[in-house]
């Protein structure tokens, strides 16, 4: 559950302490700046898919488990990482374009790690299921007016406002649902909503490109998603 031993020596020896450090005043800002990636391309900071608060926040459904607790949690990433750097380190190469991963010694991963360890007040957190959906299969329509809620709390930040891409932070975030009248050249005789399914699922994975984040089960039911697909008109 430790970043390393060389920084939780160094944490345990130079803070000691609990309470609001000004290393973890740090790591808090550099939680919710895109900059913390050297990356010219790219626009998401850690904020943009965790949330930090012990519930969850109205309106907001994130790929990525809000990181309340996180410090405590035994392990991450549905038990694939063991480490808590190596947790974030997977995020911030995939997802945020960081070229060479977080080093333990590094001033921004101490910062990081004392800012995470302060949202972490429970030290018996359990750790978190995480379900990749491997196989993708359609799933039944929705409720449209749910999708539209399902869209701003889970697609709209990153991709604008639908049609118009209006307001996104990624400029590299396609238009949705535009983005599917190229889907019968580049995918020849698959379904585009399977298509758009597997991004969802997926996100860069299972060899499909790009920088956005899978949403497991647990993130995004199949009901929300089947919602979400009417209100693409998928
Ligand atoms: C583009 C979205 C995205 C960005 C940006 C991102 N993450 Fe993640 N993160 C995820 C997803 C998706 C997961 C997998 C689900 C989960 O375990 O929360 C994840 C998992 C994690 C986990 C493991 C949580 C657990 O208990 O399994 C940690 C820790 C974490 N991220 C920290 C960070 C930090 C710190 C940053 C910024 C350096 C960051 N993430 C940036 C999407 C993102
Ligand atoms: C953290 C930001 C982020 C979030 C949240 C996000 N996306 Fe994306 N999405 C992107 C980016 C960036 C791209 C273009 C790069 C890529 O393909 O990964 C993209 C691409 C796509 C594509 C086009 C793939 C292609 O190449 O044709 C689809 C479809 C898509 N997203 C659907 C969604 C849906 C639906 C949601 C909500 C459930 C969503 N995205 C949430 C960032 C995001």
């Amino acid at each position: 559950m430790r970043w390393g031993l060389l920084v939780a020596g160094l944490w345990v020896a130079g803070c000691g302490g609990s309470g609001a450090t000004p290393a973890a005043d740090y790591g808090e800002e550099l939680f919710q700046d895109s900059r913390l990636s050297e990356s010219q391309f790219n626009s998401f900071s850690c904020a943009t898919c965790h949330a930090t608060t012990a519930t969850p926040e109205p309106g907001r459904m994130n790929a990525g488990y809000a990181l309340h607790n996180v410090a405590s949690r035994p392990n991450w990433w549905g038990g694939y990482e063991t480490r808590l750097l190596d947790a974030v380190n997977f995020c911030y190469v995939n997802f945020m374009r960081g070229v060479t991963p977080l080093a333990p010694e590094d001033p921004k991963s101490r910062a990081l790690y004392e800012y995470l360890v302060r949202l972490s007040p429970d030290p018996e957190a359990a750790a978190l299921p995480l379900t990749v959906v491997k196989d993708i299969t359609d799933v039944p329509r929705g409720d449209i007016g749910r999708g539209g809620e399902v869209y701003r709390a889970a697609c709209q930040t990153c991709h604008g406002e639908l049609h118009t891409g209006k307001g996104r932070i990624a400029a590299n975030a396609s238009v949705l649902p535009e983005v599917v009248g190229d889907y019968d050249a580049l995918f020849p005789g698959v379904p585009k909503q399977l298509v758009v399914i597997e991004k969802v699922r997926h996100g860069q994975f299972f060899g499909v490109g790009g920088n956005m984040p899978p949403y497991s089960r647990e993130a995004l039911s199949d009901a929300d998603l089947g919602a979400l697909l009417t209100y693409l008109g998928l």
